[in-house]
């Protein structure tokens, strides 16, 4: 299947680096509106620039768009895409609005055309293994997880001078205005919808902890969210992301007969383990809490697969992102179901959204009664 990538930014370098895992993928064409920035990513892996983005659309050789531009674009470029019949992979969100990502589905629907919103971190061998544990009883009935995407305080590091592998800066600027929520927590949303099904509600609560990052403007998005997501199966799940709390991407889902726990999120081989809740365990249990964070003392769960990318991973993550368009590809030419099927990824985009704005998609309670703080102890000084 002969795909064009749109926007040849940050992302762009580790979407080229693991395409190369598909033999059955070829990049035949990429196309920016920044010209330089699409001569930099031609030249570093060998493939064609288009000048505009109707010369990708026109061309007859291209089954699938992978849209790759900011949050703000992706709107517009999917749209053109499907309307142009071509199959759509968007890096997340799907759209910033949610009306938009409702009208993009139902396009791609009647164009007859798959669109897939990013992450596919549910297709990962963690989270495939993690899956399987929870479809086998490993831990009895699941009831509740904790799912940390705490990525650590970015303004106090040198993300000015973060580059990818062609040279693209890390655009600071959008990943401070788009916020961490929009833009990390469907890697765990995705996979919680995998393991649990549909959710039914999301109460959250997001909010601006550090308005000061050194940038040229004052971003208003917040950079911590906390919020519950209640699934139709009866699991309620507790998600929190931040950019100011230390690095944290662990999962761990509770049920009466054990733990299951992952340790890194964006790691398609992270370490899965269990614990279990039998009554010798139990009492223990309590002391053992941030030993379940960071996976000490668990007992291994096998990969179903070992993670072998056949390329070297550099950076923050070791995701195979280009996994996302294979599975499409695959959904296409073997005319199945998509594991990341637009139904999906609307709901996966549903939750986001309602994590990240409270306020617009439902309802926060303001307070109306207030009092004074209790003055310290005396000897408290
Ligand atoms: N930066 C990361 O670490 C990272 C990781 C995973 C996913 N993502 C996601 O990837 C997407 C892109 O992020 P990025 O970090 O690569 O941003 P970026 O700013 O580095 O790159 C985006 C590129 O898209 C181009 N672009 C924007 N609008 C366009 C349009 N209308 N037509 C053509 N080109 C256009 C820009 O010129 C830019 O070169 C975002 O959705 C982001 O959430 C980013």
């Amino acid at each position: 299947m002969n795909v064009a990538f749109i926007g040849c930014g940050y992302v762009a370098d580790i979407y080229a680096r693991t395409l190369a895992n598909y033999a059955e993928l070829d990049l035949a064409v990429v196309h920016d509106k920044n010209p330089q920035r699409a001569e930099a990513f031609s030249k570093m892996y060998d493939v064609p620039t288009a000048p505009t983005l109707d010369a990708v659309l026109d061309d007859s050789r291209i089954d699938m768009v992978v849209n790759l531009t900011n949050p703000s674009s992706h709107y517009e470029i999917s749209k053109r895409a499907l309307e142009a019949k071509k199959h759509v992979y968007s890096e997340k969100p799907l759209a910033t609005d949610f009306e938009q990502a409702v009208k993009l589905v139902d396009l791609a629907r009647r164009q007859g055309k798959l669109i897939a919103g990013a992450p596919c971190t549910h297709l990962g061998e963690a989270a495939q293994t993690f899956g399987k544990a929870l479809r086998e009883g490993r831990i009895g009935k699941p009831r509740l997880v904790y799912a940390e995407l705490d990525d650590g305080p970015i303004h106090m590091l040198d993300y000015k001078n973060w580059r990818s592998e062609s040279g693209a800066p890390w655009p600071y600027l959008d990943e401070f205005n788009v916020g961490c929520t929009l833009e990390h927590a469907g890697y765990y949303v995705s996979q919680l919808v995998a393991f649990f099904g549909p959710a039914k509600s999301v109460t959250s609560f997001a909010s601006l902890v550090v308005d000061d990052k050194g940038i040229e403007e004052t971003p208003t998005t917040p950079d911590f969210s906390v919020g519950c997501i209640e699934f139709s199966s009866g699991v309620v799940a507790r998600l929190t992301c931040s950019i100011y709390a230390p690095h944290d991407h662990a999962l761990r889902v509770f049920g009466d007969e054990g733990i299951l726990a992952l340790k890194e999120c964006w790691d398609f081989g992270s370490s899965v383990g269990f614990y279990p809740r039998n009554r010798v365990a139990l009492k223990a249990e309590k002391h053992l809490a941030i030993a379940h964070r960071i996976g000490v003392g668990m007992l291994p769960v096998p990969l179903v697969r070992k993670v072998d990318f056949g390329f070297k991973v550099k950076g923050a993550n070791r995701m195979d992102m280009a996994r996302g368009i294979a599975e499409v590809a695959e959904a296409v030419t073997q005319n199945r179901g998509c594991r990341i099927s637009a139904d999906f990824s609307l709901h996966v985009n549903e939750i986001v959204l309602s994590l990240q704005n409270p306020k617009a998609m439902g309802v926060q309670r303001k307070l109306v009664s207030t009092c004074h703080r209790p003055a310290p102890m005396d000897w408290a000084g």
